[in-house]
C-alpha cells in the first residue's frame, strides 16, 4: 500500500467517524426537527447546489417528505424550515416576540447594513423598535399617506404619459420596467422629498439592484471556513459598490439636510424639493436619536435606511402589478366599469372596486412576490412543534406553500379572483395572518411588512389607472409566457409586454 492510499484510507475513516458523530449529535440528542441526511462538513449544501434550481423548489419537494417543520444543514448554518400554517401562526403570532429576531449577517451584508442599522436586519430590540416606530409614524401612518397623495398623482401622470409614448414608439408596453420606475420615483420622493429626473431614478435603481445582487447568500456565507480564501475579493467588491451607493444617495441626503436647516428655502440647493420640511422620511431620521447610536444617525446610516425602503417597496409591488396584468391580458376581465369611462380613477374609488381588490388578493395568493419571509431567529433557545430551535439557527418561513397546499385552497394553481368575493373560500381571509394563517404575503406578527397598506395602494392605483385608461391585449403572435423565475422576487421569466388601446 502506498503512502497516498494510507492517507486516503485514514481520511475516509476519519470522515465516516466524524459524520456518524455529527449525524447523531445534530439531529439526535440535540432534538432538532428531522431533515434530509447531509454530507460531512457541508451538510445538505451541495445537495442543494447540485440541483441547479431555485431553493424554494428544493424546499417544496422536501416538505412533502418531512412535513411542516424540518432542518437543513447548510454548511455551518442550521436552517429550520417552517411550512405548516399552524406552526407558522404559533411562531409569528402566538409566541411572536420569541421568534421576532434576525440571524447573524454575512460580512458582505454588514458592509451595506452598517452593522444591522436597518429595520429589516436589526435584531429584535431597542434599535429595531425605534427605527420601525419612526417609519410607521413618519411614512405609513394614514395622515402621512394622505399628505403624500400628490406624490402618487405626480408619478402616475408621468407613468400614463410614458405608457402612451412607449406604445407609440415600440408598439407595445414593457409592464415591469414601467411600473418599477414609477414606484421607485414615488418612494424616492417619499424619502428625500425631491422630484428627480427619470435618468437619475434609473441610476439609483440600477445601483440598488447591484446591491441586492451582491447581498444574496454566497458560498462563504454557509462555509465561513472558506472566508479567508474566497471572500476577500468579494468583500473588496462590496466596499467598492458601497462607495457607489454612497456616491449616488449621499448627495440627496445632504441636499435634504441643507433644505431642512435652511427652514425650507428653495434656494438651499439644486434639487426640486417638493415636500415641505418635516414631510420626508429623511427629515424624521435627522431628528431621531435611536439607542446605541450616540449623537444620532450619520449620513451613511441615512443612506442605508433609505435604500432599504426603496428596495423593499419597489420590486415587491411592481411584481404584483405585472402578474395581475398578465391575468387581465390573458382573460380579458373587465374592471373599469366601476369607475365609469368619463373620469380618472381616484384613490377614494379603490375601496369600492371589489373585483379589483379580489384580483390583487388572488395575485398575492397565486404569485406571492417572495416565497419566503426574511430569515427569522429566536431570541433564545426554545422549542417549537416538539423540537429544539437553537438561538443561532435561521428560521426560514416558506409562505408560498401555505397558498399552494390543495388541502387549504381548492385548485391552488388556478387564478380565480372570485375566491375573494362574497361566498368565496377566501372572502373572510385576513391578509395579516393575525387571526390565523391562510395566506401571508406580508408576513405576520411583529415583523410583518410595516408598509403593506402602502404597497397595496401602489398596486391598486397602478392597476386601476392602467386598466381604466387602456384595453390590454397580447402582442399578436407572441402570447405572454407565465414561466416564473427568481430575481429577488418571483417574477415572469420573460417580462410581460402588451399592446394597449385607449378605451375612449
Ligand atoms: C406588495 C408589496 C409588498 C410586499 C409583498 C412586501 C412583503 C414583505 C415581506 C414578506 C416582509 C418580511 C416579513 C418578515 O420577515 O416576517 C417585508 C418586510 C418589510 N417591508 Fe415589505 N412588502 C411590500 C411593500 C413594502 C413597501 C412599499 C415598503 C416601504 C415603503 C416595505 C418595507 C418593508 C420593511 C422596512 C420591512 C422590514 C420589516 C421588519 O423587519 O421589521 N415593504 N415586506
Amino acid at each position: 500500500m502506498e503512502l497516498l492510499d494510507i492517507l486516503l484510507l485514514l481520511a475516509t475513516l476519519f470522515f465516516s467517524l466524524w459524520w456518524q458523530r455529527w449525524c447523531t449529535t445534530v439531529q439526535g440528542p440535540k432534538n432538532l426537527p428531522p431533515g434530509p441526511p447531509g454530507w460531512p462538513i457541508v451538510g445538505n449544501l451541495f445537495q442543494v447546489i447540485l440541483q441547479r434550481r431555485p431553493f424554494m423548489y428544493v424546499v417544496r419537494d422536501l416538505q412533502k417528505a418531512y412535513g411542516p417543520i424540518f432542518t437543513m444543514m447548510m454548511g455551518q448554518k442550521t436552517m429550520v424550515i417552517l411550512t405548516g400554517p399552524d406552526l407558522i401562526h404559533e411562531a409569528l403570532v402566538q409566541r411572536g416576540s420569541l421568534f421576532a429576531s434576525r440571524p447573524a449577517e454575512s460580512p458582505t451584508r454588514l458592509v451595506f447594513s452598517l452593522g444591522k442599522c436597518a429595520i429589516n436586519s436589526a435584531e429584535y430590540g431597542p434599535l429595531w423598535r425605534a427605527l420601525r416606530r419612526n417609519f410607521a409614524a413618519e411614512v405609513v401612518s394614514s395622515a402621512r399617506v394622505k399628505q403624500c397623495g400628490w406624490v402618487r398623482k405626480w408619478a402616475l401622470e408621468n407613468h400614463m404619459g410614458r405608457l402612451k409614448e412607449q406604445a407609440q414608439g415600440k408598439g407595445y408596453v414593457e409592464v415591469m420596467a414601467q411600473c418599477r420606475l414609477t414606484i421607485c420615483s414615488i418612494i424616492i420622493c417619499i424619502c428625500f422629498g425631491a422630484k428627480l429626473s427619470e435618468e437619475w431614478i434609473k441610476n439609483i435603481e440600477s445601483v440598488l439592484k447591484e446591491v441586492m445582487l451582491m447581498t444574496l447568500p454566497k458560498l462563504p456565507d454557509f462555509l465561513p471556513i472558506l472566508t479567508p480564501i474566497v471572500a476577500r475579493g468579494q468583500l473588496r467588491r462590496a466596499k467598492e459598490l458601497r462607495s457607489r451607493q454612497l456616491g449616488i444617495l449621499g448627495p440627496l441626503v445632504r441636499a435634504r439636510k441643507a433644505f431642512v436647516e435652511s427652514g425650507g428655502s428653495p434656494s438651499s440647493g439644486p434639487l426640486d424639493m417638493a415636500s415641505p420640511v418635516g414631510a420626508a422620511y429623511v427629515d424624521s431620521l435627522l431628528r431621531l436619536d435611536p439607542p446605541g447610536r450616540p449623537g444620532g444617525l450619520r449620513d451613511e446610516e441615512l443612506v442605508t435606511l433609505c435604500s432599504e425602503v426603496i428596495n423593499a417597496g419597489t420590486d415587491t409591488s411592481a411584481t404584483v402589478v405585472e402578474w395581475a396584468l398578465l391575468h387581465l391580458v390573458l382573460d380579458q376581465r373587465e374592471i373599469f366599469d366601476i369607475v365609469g369611462k368619463d373620469r380618472v380613477v381616484h384613490e377614494a374609488d379603490l375601496e369600492k372596486m371589489e373585483y379589483l381588490n379580489a384580483i390583487i388578493k388572488e395575485t398575492l395568493r397565486r404569485h406571492p412576490p417572495s416565497h419566503f419571509l426574511l430569515s427569522h431567529a429566536a431570541t433564545e433557545d426554545t422549542v417549537l412543534g416538539g423540537y429544539n430551535i437553537p438561538k443561532h439557527a435561521n428560521l426560514e418561513i416558506y409562505t408560498a406553500w401555505v397558498t399552494q397546499d390543495p388541502a387549504h385552497w381548492p385548485d391552488p394553481e388556478v387564478f380565480r379572483p372570485e375566491r375573494f368575493l362574497p361566498g368565496g373560500e377566501g372572502y373572510e381571509v385576513d391578509l395579516t395572518g393575525s387571526r390565523g394563517v391562510r395566506m401571508l404575503p406580508f408576513g405576520a406578527g411583529r415583523r410583518i411588512c410595516p408598509a403593506w397598506g402602502l404597497g397595496t395602494l401602489h398596486v391598486g392605483l397602478l392597476l386601476a389607472r392602467m386598466v381604466h385608461a387602456f384595453r390590454w391585449v397580447p402582442i399578436p403572435g407572441s402570447p405572454p409566457d407565465p414561466t416564473e423565475t427568481f430575481a429577488f422576487t418571483m417574477v415572469m421569466k420573460n417580462p410581460l409586454k402588451a399592446v394597449i388601446f385607449p378605451r375612449v
